[in-house]
Parts: structure tokens; C-alpha cells; sequence
């Protein structure tokens, strides 16, 4: 047992090693290198198509990994075959861009559907229902059909649906992107929440103002798939050519350069 704790400790509740991953001749991900203890909150920010979403799609196991190596909440992505997903997908929540949600279902089954799966009794899920859907105002909505819903209204049952299982790790892949600056700012409240109660959270985002709003998180930027800047000792940040060659330059000169 205390083997397995320490284990634990060790992996960390996301640990990505030398991550590359190219689609066809493009690298979108560049020997990405990272650790998340629990109750870690990262930024990560990056221009528009910097590799924002193939992270957070590799640690989804919703792209396969190429090179490198990923842990999530306990398990090795490398060798997850596909009957494990589901596990995975227990511990992680996900809000992702083209949030999927069921446009012919109402609000309430649309959020209940991640527990359903689950077989939780119906009592728990109604509870659970109601307290998310409130913390997301969305509790006037709950018997509406989400295809009825404006795009907003929509995202923040995609959220709901993430945070209702009470995942370990929560990916938001520009959650806010649909919703006006004030319920951003309530949402970004409702992930510091989540972050309080033990969950590793990252946060995909173009916005200095939301950012602004958490400075105690960890900030991680990609540029061209690689790690450009990061914030905490976790993290291994990328270093142009000439800064590597630097300390080599100032060794003393091998034999063979002074001429013997
Ligand atoms: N399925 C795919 N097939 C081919 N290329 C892809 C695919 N998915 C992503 N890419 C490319 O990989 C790069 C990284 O894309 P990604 O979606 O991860 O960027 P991003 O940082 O999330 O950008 P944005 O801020 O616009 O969402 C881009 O050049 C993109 O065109
Ligand atoms: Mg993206």
C-alpha cells in the first residue's frame, strides 16, 4: 500500500514526458515536457494553433500518442488499450470546444447523461443535476431542449456536464469562448472551485483577463507546439538552438580545434 502511495506521488496526477505528435508532415507538439500534482491549476495560452488542443486531446486519449510518454490520474496512456478509456474518462472531465452536446435532449438529460452511464440511482442524480445546473444558472432551463438554447446556454451545459461527475482532472479547452465577460468571470470562479476541492485543472485561453482574475494559477505557453514559457519547476521549457550552444562555446577548445 505504501508503495503504491508513494507511486503516486511520484507520477503526479498529470505527467507528460517528450510528447511530440505530428499530422502528416505538420509537428503540432514538440517534445512537450510537464507535471501536475492534484490541486494544480495551469494556464495554457498559446496563439491560435500553438498545439492548445492536441495536448489536451492527447491527454483525453482521444488522439493516440506517437512520442512520449503521458500519465493521467494514475494511469499510463501509453498502454491504455480502448476497453480502458471509459475508466479514464470517469476521472477526467472535459470541456472542449465543439462541445458535444445532444440537441434533441432536454438541459437536465443532457448533464445527467455522464452519470446514467454510470448507473448512479436516480435520487443522486437528480441531486447532483440540480446543484450544477444552479451553480451554472441554468437552472430555469432544465426542462428545455438544449437545441432550443442560445450558444452560451448551450457551453454552460457542456460545462455542467464536465463538472457533474466531480472529476480528478478537468481539461476546459476555451470554455468561455460563447459566453459574455460576465459569466466568464463566474465561471472562472466555479473552475477556482473545483480547483479548491482537489481537482487538477487546465485551462486553455486566449484571455489576460481571466488569467488576471486567478495569479496564483501556473501559466504555460505553447508557441509552434513547443513549450515557450512555463511558471513552476515542472515544466520544461524550450530553449532556442543558440542558447543550448552557448555554454558549449565557452568550454575549453578540444584538442582536435587547437590544432593537435
Ligand atoms: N486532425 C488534424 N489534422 C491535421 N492537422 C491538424 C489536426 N488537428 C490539428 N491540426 C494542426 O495542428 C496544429 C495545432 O492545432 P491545435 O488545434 O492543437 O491548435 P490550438 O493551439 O488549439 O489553436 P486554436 O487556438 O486556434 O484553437 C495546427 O496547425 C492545426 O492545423
Ligand atoms: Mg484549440
Amino acid at each position: 500500500m505504501f508503495y503504491l502511495a508513494a507511486a503516486a506521488i511520484v507520477a503526479g496526477m498529470i505527467r507528460v514526458r517528450h510528447l511530440s505528435h505530428s499530422f502528416g508532415p505538420h509537428q503540432a507538439l514538440k517534445d512537450v515536457t510537464f507535471s501536475l500534482e492534484k490541486g494544480d491549476f495551469v494556464f495554457l495560452s498559446g496563439p491560435s494553433g500553438a498545439g492548445k488542443t492536441t495536448l489536451l486531446r492527447i491527454l483525453y486519449a482521444s488522439l493516440p500518442i506517437q512520442r512520449g510518454e503521458v500519465n493521467v490520474a494514475d494511469m499510463n496512456l501509453n498502454r491504455l488499450d480502448s476497453s480502458r478509456v471509459p475508466l479514464l474518462r470517469r476521472q477526467v472531465g472535459v470541456v472542449f470546444q465543439d462541445f458535444k452536446i445532444l440537441p434533441l435532449r432536454t438541459v437536465e438529460e443532457n448533464i445527467a447523461l455522464p452519470l446514467d452511464l454510470r448507473g448512479l440511482a436516480p435520487k443522486h442524480i437528480e441531486r447532483r443535476v440540480r446543484a450544477v445546473s444552479r451553480a451554472l444558472g441554468l437552472e430555469g432551463h432544465i426542462k428545455l431542449r438544449c437545441g432550443d438554447l442560445s450558444g452560451g446556454e448551450q457551453q454552460r451545459v457542456a460545462i455542467a456536464r464536465a463538472f457533474v461527475v466531480n472529476p480528478k482532472v478537468l481539461l476546459a479547452d476555451e470554455p468561455t469562448g460563447n459566453l459574455d465577460p460576465e459569466l466568464s468571470l463566474r465561471l472562472m470562479e466555479l473552475f477556482k472551485q473545483f480547483q479548491a476541492y482537489g481537482a487538477t485543472v487546465i485551462f486553455a485561453t486566449h484571455s489576460r483577463e481571466l488569467m488576471n482574475r486567478h495569479p496564483g494559477a501556473y501559466v504555460m505557453r505553447l508557441e509552434d507546439g513547443a513549450i515557450t514559457y512555463a511558471n513552476w519547476p515542472g515544466a520544461g521549457v524550450h530553449r532556442p538552438a543558440q542558447t543550448w550552444a552557448e555554454p558549449l562555446a565557452r568550454k575549453p577548445a578540444s584538442d582536435m580545434e587547437r590544432g593537435a
